[in-house]
């Protein structure tokens, strides 16, 4: 199938990939002629495993294109993914001016019949919006469709080449004759739905997951206090399949560019329906006050942090991406930075993104793990990356100048701490020093 994806973010980048190497031919469209530029060299604006190695194998075989013309993407396919960005209005409501503008110039550039599928994460309602701004533009005939995607950062391809399931979501049978033709090879779990339901579908999805982290979080704080193991709590509820055992890690609260914002503008959404949803307000109020348990903590080894040195490991939102998008470090920092302690900080890949956001002011950013480390007050791990569990306990003791190790992401285990002299301290764990 001829396929033109708007919008070369996760989502629409690693969906174009896998499209084409499913064998349909692709055209990625981006506004952003640097980023075509990158792109048509073969580099990759993120970091996703995998996905470099795909559009480099795709694009030699001659199915996959990268261009900043949209018109002439639209004319030359059958199939327009639309998967540009919905970020967060400062009110919690998803920015829908991006997703407009597409559909504006899609509706423009129309040369035949067409299907409209948008992948970008969309309130309920916007896909019949779409509809109505594509018809403005043009009287050639089109389906619109809304086909949500589930993928992960830095499982990315994947998620997609692999997904639970795919979600189709129209009112048109030529659409979803078509989508589910074009996604079949990918599994035979294919839901056919109506548009409101699908678009539904994904903030539901995303709600819970929080909701499920937010509620394990919760567990963790009730176990620091009954001496209790949020480890041992979690694997023994997952057990239970209406449980199930993913998104139950306790830690320092979730972040990226999807649980805070599907969040917000799903309690939006509600609200301007009038229905108050009290449970998702929780899990956004336990997420955000979760990642301050790691200052609590260092204020209850350290006392007064003014002149403290303190190390932080890990500045993604979560590990195998340099995503830092509503990554909890940025509250972290910010507040041992207003505290007066001296920040030194290191992640595998996110340094440089952490670093354009976040600024110099109070931090120092590392090279390595161990020049973080040397001579810290104190060390919090904020993202679980894998170099970091690799490092040995009595490595980090002998670096720091006083033994104190907050561990937000749990990932020393009690028999790796039983020779050191350091003051652990996890989450929702017993104290192990
Ligand atoms: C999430 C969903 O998992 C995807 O299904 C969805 O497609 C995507 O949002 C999206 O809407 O685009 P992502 O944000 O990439 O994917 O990352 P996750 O792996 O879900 O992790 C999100 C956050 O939750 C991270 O900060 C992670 O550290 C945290 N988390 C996750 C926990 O604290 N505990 C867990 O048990 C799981």
């Amino acid at each position: 199938m001829k396929l033109a994806v708007i919008g070369t973010g996760y989502v629409g980048l690693v969906s174009g990939v896998c499209f084409s190497e499913l064998g349909n031919d692709v055209i990625c469209v981006d506004h952003l002629k640097e980023k075509v530029a990158l792109l048509n060299k073969g580099e990759v604006p993120i970091y996703e495993p995998g996905l470099k190695e795909l559009i480099a194998s795709n694009k030699s075989e001659g199915r996959l294109q990268f261009t900043t013309d949209l018109p002439e993407a639209v004319r030359q396919s059958d199939i327009i993914i639309i998967a540009v960005g919905t970020p967060s209005l400062p009110s919690g409501k998803a920015n829908l001016s991006y997703i407009e503008q597409a559909a504006r110039e899609i509706g423009l550039a129309m040369n035949g019949f067409k299907i409209i599928a948008t992948k970008s994460t969309v309130p309920v309602g916007t896909n019949e919006h779409i509809q109505t701004i594509i018809a403005s533009q043009t009287a050639f005939p089109f389906e619109v469709a809304s086909v949500p995607e589930f993928l992960r950062e830095g499982t990315a391809v994947q998620d997609t080449l692999h997904p639970d399931r795919i979600v189709i979501g129209t009112s048109g049978e030529t659409a979803r004759k078509y989508l589910t033709e074009l996604h079949r090879p990918l599994t035979e779990h294919i839901m056919s739905t109506d548009i409101r339901s699908a678009e539904m579908i994904k903030y539901a999805s995303n709600a819970f997951l929080a909701a499920k982290i937010s509620f394990i979080n919760e567990i963790a704080n009730i176990c620091e206090k009954v001496g209790a193991d949020v480890t041992e709590v979690a694997e023994g509820m997952g057990y239970d399949h209406r449980i199930g055992s993913s998104f139950l890690k306790a830690g320092i609260g979730y972040g990226g560019s999807c649980f805070p914002k599907d969040t917000q503008a799903l309690i939006q959404i509600a609200g301007q329906m009038d229905y108050d949803f009290k449970l998702l307000k929780s899990v956004v109020d336990v997420n955000r006050d979760q990642r301050f348990n790691v200052i609590r903590k260092l204020e209850a080894s350290l006392g007064d942090l003014a002149g403290r040195t303190v190390a932080i490991w890990g500045l993604a939102f979560k590990p195998e991406t340099d995503d830092v998008r509503d990554a909890p470090a940025f509250e972290i920092i910010d507040a041992l930075v207003k505290r007066g302690a001296n920040v030194k900080a290191y992640d595998p890949i996110a340094t440089a993104n952490f670093r354009q956001q976040f600024g110099e002011s109070g931090v120092v950013y590392c090279a390595d793990a161990e020049e973080a480390a040397i001579q810290a007050d104190a060390l919090c791990i904020l993202t679980e990356w894998k170099e970091f569990r690799d490092i040995k306990p009595l490595s980090i003791q002998s670096w720091l100048r006083t033994p104190n190790l907050i561990d937000g992401r749990n990932i020393y285990s009690e028999h790796e701490l039983a020779n050191t002299q350091l003051i652990y301290y996890s989450v929702g764990r017993p104290n192990m020093n």
